[in-house]
């Protein structure tokens, strides 16, 4: 770095100082295919309303030379401003500054705005990217990512903290992402990883490369760290302006809602979606569309774990969550992998106040031992605790199977919804009907002149009796058969009359899902 580029502390006149370093840092970031990060704020807030906190800040530190080199801002872009009116803070790191390293200061700045976003109520939004740890400053800078870790935590629950990053995102400095809310990644510019590629050669001696290890693809569909893929930034700021959208500022509030004039609520398509063959796949992505208002569902975590889909909707211009198994994925069936997206998913939206619409077709859990050693006990308990505690509108539509345990799962009457239906192709089982009739007429069908034939005619009779929605509907433990034209309509009407559903959870310091 050259001595003209660095910032003549005393004089707060210049203007190339306050922004940044000027025109040369911004060009450094283009050649590289980024924007600076004040171009991500300006372009992230509404115009005019970004008010920055702390412009004139430096580090202290004295050692290996930082003495002589200081930089207004110190690396990170703090403040807030205005997202489609609504109040929100920022803090976009400086990557020409220091690699946007974290600093002691730097550190207190993003602290600072954490504090007052607390205190008034509004989401936290980090477009990071950074070399990590200022290395020149040892255990202060350690310490002030603890400080963002703890505050990352005590504000979990209480207002919605977004992470986009932007550059690079290394060793502990992806734990603060990590707790937040959802986290957005862009393609080809972004990774993150606790250990580099250098390090995981030395030790486990795998070549890989930065993009491989822990780029945007690899963690949207991988690991399943990243919510959301973006193709560039403008894409990625436009992205967090609209997830924005679905959710309310803090717990105390509610998602704002676009206005709604009732119309023709039928929907003629829904009912030839479900193939005649229960065995042949459909995709649960069209029962959404036709349910939702028009092109507003939009997919979290899209590319992971794909046999079960989350995100947002509206429904009568109302922000919902929507958790729906996916048949045309394994047959919709329950993992390791969808367990925890959804329970992930489901805890967000009950913390936000976002009701819960869920869209049932599931054979069960996925047998085998790599399910089992890797503990699909644990974390399919995940999903059923997320939906037990969950104390928003809760809504299930049973589209087609509801198999064994995930039936209890997937939303049932049973763990607290507040309203089921299901339609008529429904089947509520504890198992397929073939399954079941091997199992319990096993004796029979052994003895008989023609086991084959026997297996049909018990087949039949379990199917008949069981692949149905009216025994869980004699019990109440489905409240209506609705034919899927009605869905929209009895989800509208159900929603609005949950409007003011009050319900508490037992006095507790807090639960204790199974992690
Ligand atoms: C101080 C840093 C820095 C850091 C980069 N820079 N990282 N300065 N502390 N952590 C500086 C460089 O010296 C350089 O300064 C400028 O930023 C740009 O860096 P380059 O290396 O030229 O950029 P690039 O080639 O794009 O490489 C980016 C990079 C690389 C991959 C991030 O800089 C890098 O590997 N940095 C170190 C990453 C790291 O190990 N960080 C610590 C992780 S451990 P000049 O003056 O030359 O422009 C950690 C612990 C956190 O973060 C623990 C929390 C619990």
């Amino acid at each position: 770095m050259q001595a003209s580029d660095k910032i003549q502390i005393l004089d707060t006149k210049n203007e190339e100082a306050l922004l940044g370093g000027g025109a040369k840092r911004i060009e450094q970031q283009h050649k590289k295919g980024k924007l600076h990060a004040r171009e991500r704020v300006e372009l992230l807030l509404d115009p005019g309303s970004f008010e920055e906190i702390g412009k004139f800040v430096m580090h202290r530190c004295k050692d290996f030379g930082l003495d002589k080199e200081y930089y207004l801002g110190d690396g990170v872009i703090t403040g807030y401003g205005t997202i489609d009116g609504r109040l929100v803070y920022v803090f976009a790191q400086d990557f020409t500054v220091f690699g946007g390293s974290l600093s002691e200061t730097h550190a207190e700045k993003i602290c600072k705005i954490m504090d007052l976003a607390m205190k008034n109520g509004a989401p936290v939004i980090g477009l990071n990217d950074s070399g990590g740890a200022r290395i020149q400053e040892g255990v202060l800078s350690l310490a002030g990512y603890a400080d963002i870790f703890y505050k990352n935590t005590l504000a979990s629950g209480v207002i919605p903290q977004i992470s986009a990053i932007m550059g690079p995102c290394a060793g502990g400095a992806v734990y603060s992402p990590a707790i937040t809310d959802f986290i957005m990644m862009v393609e080809n510019t972004s990774y993150m990883f606790v250990t580099g590629p250098n390090v995981v050669k030395t030790v486990t001696h795998e070549d890989v490369t930065s993009e491989e290890l822990g780029g945007a693809m690899t963690h949207a569909s991988k690991s399943g760290v990243t919510h959301f893929v973006s193709a560039n930034e403008v894409e990625c700021i436009s992205d967090i302006r609209r997830l924005l959208s679905y959710m309310p500022q803090n717990c105390e509030e509610e998602a704002p809602a676009l206005p709604y004039e009732g119309g023709n609520e039928k929907r003629v398509k829904l009912n030839s979606i479900i193939p005649a063959n229960p065995n042949q796949p459909y995709d649960m992505r069209e029962v959404i569309s036709e349910i939702v208002d028009e092109g507003s569902f939009w997919e979290v975590h899209k590319y992971f774990a794909e046999n079960i889909v989350v995100g947002f909707a509206r429904l009568g211009g109302r922000s919902i969550g929507i958790v729906a198994n996916q048949p045309a994925v394994l047959a919709g069936v329950l993992d390791i992998d969808s367990s925890t997206k959804g329970a992930r998913f489901v805890r967000f939206c009950d913390s936000f106040n976002i009701p819960l619409l869920v869209l049932e077709d599931v054979p069960g859990f996925l047998p085998g031992t790599d399910q089992e050693w890797n503990a699909i006990i644990t974390n399919g308990a995940k999903l059923l605790y997320a939906f037990c505690e969950a104390t928003v509108p809760r809504v299930t539509v049973i589209t087609r199977k509801a198999y064994g345990g995930a039936y209890d799962v997937m939303n049932s009457k049973h763990i607290g919804a507040d309203m089921n239906y299901a339609w008529p192709s429904a089947e509520i089982a504890v198992m397929g009907a073939s399954g079941a009739a091997e199992i319990i007429f096993k004796k029979e069908i052994a003895e008989a002149e023609d086991p084959a034939a026997k297996l049909q005619e018990k087949v039949q009779e379990y199917t008949e009796k069981f692949a149905n929605p009216y025994r869980a509907a004699h019990r109440g433990y489905i409240d209506e058969v609705i034919y899927p034209e009605q869905t929209r309509e009895k989800l509208l009407r159900a929603f609005k009359m949950l409007e003011n559903k009050v319900a508490t959870l037992p006095k507790k310091k807090h639960g204790n899902i199974p992690l």
